[in-house]
């Protein structure tokens, strides 16, 4: 058969398209290639120290004099929860990445630092910077799509910023809503840890942990977290292996599936033995079975707990298979990061760490450092630093925030919200605090209520804007003078917690504030049509809330983007968002997950949502 011109030509254009894949392919396998030689170079010129030192990640607020991070050719630096710079703006975080790369820069062998926070919501300790929903918000959405986008221009703001580590995504599956966690889980069921896991880890990572906007992802906390017996947080996960695969394990194997390059170990126990030091699950099934192959680290401070011989506590979180440790504590402080390189090396030369470990960790760190091509790029860039918090990264977390909402009551069709009316009363003490409708882990770690972070729309704010001037739109915080509205909008919720400051158990409930049901039974009495929208990082007691509204949304914690709300009350976005959790009446009937028999008497079941 003779090839025409047309043939040819088909074939041609064909090739051209496929070149670039087969390259593309080819240049991924040199780049990895190109990484490992590097990887392999540093190793082979680093003495014990320069290696332990790589393994050794400190807290910014920990150091004297911050030139340390040369003298001991640390590899890592991070800003926990509450230790933030002094100048929280964009450029006061740029310069205190900056400062600490170009100090580890000078180090012998000019190995890249790699600068870790927490940035589990948007680049939350930045002022300024867009919060995003939380997880359990997300998890809401079901939307792989909007976990990425999230994910992707927390990214941006992040490198805007130099800071090219998230300690993100959160797995848990959390199973007991008692636990002060739960909002940074997906939901009470794996599979939505195995498949919005990974959509974090595209965002942050990018198509090539190559680019120079990628971030590392890290996903925490191996494992078991959100299992704990009673909702204890770092308490005891007491199941059999099956369960724990089942349940704890997908959100892992799917997100190294998808290329994550760090994991961090969970504070928590399965079992009675604790997760920092256990070399069945960190070495042997995540390393071993599962084949991840970038580094392990541990939580703040969560080698300290496995003895009180910090010797002793490292010899076995090291050999269980952690490869870097985070060390909040500094000079003249106890378990401080001199007394942990000191201790190492003493491991190490009695034998009692063999070197092949050391060589393992490190080898795990470089590599990743060398695939992140951090030495080409490593201090932040001016050009994402500007647009941190733009317009741009704002409409889409509005976006997000609209797909996270559930629609749990709608009574009399009292929503959508007519944009023709008179007067709307906006009541509740979390109708304008921005503090409140972020929660935890913003600016501060358990987060505060009040003008926590600028930039940001409150639910009064965005319906003011929505609605324009025609429409008289009247704050009462305590719900007063309602009487003659067209229509109320209700906003309460929990106040910020973070971490075992939200556990509830021991008489606490999971009820909501007082002066937020006050406000509601007020508005109520004025015979006007009420939505209620509540704030929560978790389903929490509706008690009267139930029949004092007419419509009730969970936003969850949304951060900053109230407009995203403002969308679904006045009808321009349809509520799509189902629930993650089942939501109990009591909480007796805590856990009351599908699986544990109780979720059948719950108030909602998991996967309700109504819409318009
Ligand atoms: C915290 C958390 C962990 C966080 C780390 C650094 O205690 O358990 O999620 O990444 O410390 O702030």
């Amino acid at each position: 058969m003779t090839m025409t011109a047309r043939m040819v030509t088909c074939l041609l254009v064909w090739a051209a398209a496929l070149l670039p894949m087969v390259a593309g392919v080819r240049a991924c396998a040199a780049d990895d290639d190109a990484a490992a030689k590097k990887a392999d170079g540093w190793l082979a010129a680093m003495t014990l120290d320069e290696k332990i030192g790589q393994m050794t990640q400190v807290d910014f607020k920990a150091f004297k004099d911050l030139g340390d991070i040369t003298r001991l050719s640390l590899g890592s630096v991070l800003c926990g929860g509450n230790s933030d710079p002094d100048d929280i703006t964009p450029a006061g975080w740029a310069k205190a990445q900056d400062d600490c790369q170009a100090l580890a820069l000078k180090a012998r062998l000019k190995i890249p630092l790699i600068f870790g926070v927490d940035a589990v919501h948007g680049h939350n300790n930045v002022d300024g910077a867009v919060i995003f929903p939380h997880n359990v918000g997300l998890g809401a959405s079901r939307d792989p799509s909007v976990v990425e986008k999230a994910a992707r221009v927390t990214a941006l703001e992040m490198v805007g910023t130099g800071i090219r580590w998230a300690f993100a995504p959160c797995v848990a599956v959390a199973r007991n809503e008692r636990w002060g966690r739960t909002y940074e889980s997906f939901g009470e069921r794996p599979e939505l840890a195995a498949e919005l896991g990974p959509a974090a880890v595209r965002g942050l990572q990018g198509d090539s942990l190559a680019a120079a906007d990628s971030v590392l992802a890290c996903v925490k906390h191996f494992v078991g977290d959100g299992g704990t017996t009673n909702g204890v947080d770092q308490g005891n996960t007491e199941c059999d292996e099956a369960a724990l695969r089942q349940i704890h394990l997908p959100g892992y194997v799917a997100s190294i599936k998808q290329g994550a390059g760090s994991i961090m170990a969970s504070y928590s126990s399965w079992n009675g033995k604790k997760l920092h030091g256990h070399k069945y699950l960190v070495t042997d099934l995540l390393k071993g079975e599962l084949g991840f192959g970038g580094f392990v680290v541990s939580d703040w401070a969560g080698v300290d707990q496995l003895s009180p011989d910090f010797k002793a506590a490292i010899d076995q979180s090291i050999n269980a298979g952690v490869d870097m440790v985070m060390i909040p504590n500094g000079p003249g402080q106890k378990n401080n990061y001199v007394e942990f390189i000191d201790k190492l090396k003493e491991l190490v030369n009695e034998g009692k760490v063999p070197a092949s470990r050391i060589d393992d960790a490190v080898r795990r760190i470089l590599l990743i450092k060398a695939r992140m091509n951090l030495a080409d790029h490593p201090y932040s860039d001016p050009a994402l630093k500007a647009k941190v918090g733009s317009a741009e990264h704002r409409e889409v977390a509005r976006d997000c925030v609209r797909k996270t909402l559930v629609l749990l009551k709608n009574d009399r069709k009292v929503l959508p919200l007519s944009k023709s009316i008179k007067k709307l009363v906006v009541a509740g003490p979390a109708a304008n605090d921005i503090g409140i409708q972020c929660g935890g882990w913003t600016i501060a770690w358990q987060g505060k209520a009040g003008d926590v972070i600028h930039g940001g729309t409150t639910v009064l704010a965005a319906l003011k804007e929505a609605l324009g001037p025609g429409v008289e739109v009247v704050h009462s915080a305590d719900g007063s003078g309602a009487a003659g509205a067209d229509a109320a909008v209700v906003v309460i919720g929990e106040r910020p917690y973070a971490e075992m400051f939200g556990d509830r158990r021991g008489g606490k409930d999971l009820g909501l504030p007082a002066d937020d049901l006050a406000a509601l039974k007020k508005v109520r009495e004025a015979g006007i049509p009420v939505a209620t929208v509540v704030f929560s990082g978790r389903p929490v007691l509706l008690g009267p809330v139930l029949e004092s509204s007419d419509a009730i949304l969970a936003a969850w914690l949304p951060g900053t983007e109230g407009r995203g709300i403002a969308d679904v009350l006045l009808g321009d976005y349809k509520p799509t968002a189902k629930l993650p959790h089942t939501w109990p009446r009591s909480m007796e009937q805590i856990p009351c997950n599908p699986e544990d028999g109780a979720a059948s008497e719950a108030l909602f079941p998991f996967g309700f949502g109504l819409s318009y």
